[in-house]
């Protein structure tokens, strides 16, 4: 079968075999009966934080379980969605309800199920700020496990599924804690800037979320019309003496300070000033409003795109002496 149209990289390539599931009940059945289920498996929600570098030789599964359903307790809402659920949809219909915490990660592509995976994150909140827990079936085993809080080990673009447990759980279903009172976050530059030039003194998590949208609509390039996954990166995060030598050379580098005297800093401005923004090589480039954006111009192959990730690598390092990491899955 094609995955062209089950990744937003929109990378032309097949898997050997492929199932779509739509409860706990199906994917029971299927980790419990189906012999496809020795050979290798793939996991996939909406295929937009993958980069497929080959045909897929085993059994894809692709989630597909719906529902959202909520449970107010005075101040606290726990709402609890299907790991199939469009992540956006989960977002939105906690804005029209009035329930706070997750207006700041409007409009990110992909599903509620891959949300805890990578800990997704934009605008000053994370996943880990309103994640509750979660329900996943060993794949080994077809048994359930609750996962809380601290059983996920967050990190930046990080979970245990990512380490420990990777590939071994597969998420049915997240539940998140959210607030009828909203605390907004506005620390972002951008959304303070955006919400001045609308006019709104007074925000409410409507308007977040709208401001935010807004943002993340002139910045990066739409999977629908252009192939791509986000941020191909992660944002480096280095010692405090390595950082000092280079803003000895390069005074405007942006940068923020993290826990631990450890300094983050802007892949994307790296890699712009690699002399990579908005550049077409083949098949493949870089977004130009977006550095840190890898895109698929129409034919490029997971190989083309792989590669080109790896000559920003190499400049880089060469220039800076700091190696970027994928934040996208390679397949
Ligand atoms: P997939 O790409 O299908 O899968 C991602 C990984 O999770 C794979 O390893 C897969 O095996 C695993 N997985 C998926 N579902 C499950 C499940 N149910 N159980 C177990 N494992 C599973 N990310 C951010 O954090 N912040 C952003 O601001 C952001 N912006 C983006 C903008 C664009 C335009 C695009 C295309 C992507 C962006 N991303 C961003 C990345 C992406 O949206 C997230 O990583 C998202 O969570 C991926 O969801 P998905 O369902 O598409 O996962
Ligand atoms: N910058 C440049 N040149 C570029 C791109 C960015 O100089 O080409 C500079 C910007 O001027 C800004 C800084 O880098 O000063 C940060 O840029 P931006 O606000 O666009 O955010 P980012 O750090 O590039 C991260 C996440 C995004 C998330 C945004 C908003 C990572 C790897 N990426 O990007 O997540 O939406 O912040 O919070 O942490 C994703 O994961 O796919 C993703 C899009």
């Amino acid at each position: 079968k094609s995955l062209k149209s089950y990744n937003t990289f929109r990378i032309d390539v097949s898997a050997k075999h492929f199932t779509e599931i739509f409860s706990e009940k199906d994917l029971i059945e299927l980790l419990t009966s189906d012999p496809a289920i020795d050979q290798d498996l793939l996991v996939l929600g909406g295929g937009s934080n993958v980069l497929f570098t080959r045909d897929f030789e085993g059994l894809v599964i692709k989630v597909s379980i719906p529902g959202i359903s909520s449970v107010v307790d005075g101040n606290e809402v726990i709402v609890t969605a299907g790991a199939g659920v469009v992540w956006s949809d989960f977002v939105n219909y906690c804005v029209e309800n009035g329930f706070a915490g997750v207006e700041n990660l409007s409009l990110i592509p992909g599903t509620v199920g891959a949300s805890p995976i990578q800990n997704i994150g934009a605008y000053g909140v994370e996943v880990k700020d309103i994640f509750s827990s979660c329900t996943a079936y060993e794949i080994a085993t077809g048994i359930p496990r609750h996962f809380n809080f601290e059983d996920c080990k967050f990190g930046y673009r990080d979970s245990i599924f990512k380490n420990e447990l990777k590939g071994r759980y597969i998420i049915t279903s997240v539940s998140f804690k959210l607030s009828k009172s909203a605390r907004l976050n506005t620390h972002y530059g951008a959304i303070q800037d955006e919400l001045k030039s609308r006019g709104i003194l007074d925000p409410n998590i409507a308007d977040i979320s709208k401001v935010v949208s807004q943002i993340r609509v002139s910045k990066l390039p739409d999977p629908s019309t252009i192939g791509n996954a986000g941020s191909f990166f992660k944002n480096p995060v280095i010692d405090k003496n390595l950082f000092e030598k280079i803003l000895d050379q390069y005074p405007d580098i942006v940068h923020f300070p993290v826990a631990n005297d450890r300094i983050k800093l802007a892949a994307g401005w790296l890699i712009e000033h690699c002399g990579f923004k908005g550049i077409i090589v083949g098949n493949t480039g870089t977004w130009k409003n977006q550095a840190l954006v890898l895109v698929n111009h129409g034919h490029a192959t997971g190989q083309e795109v792989y590669s080109f990730s790896e000559q920003i690598i190499n400049s880089v390092d060469a220039k800076f002496g700091v190696r970027l990491e994928r934040e996208v899955n390679i397949l």
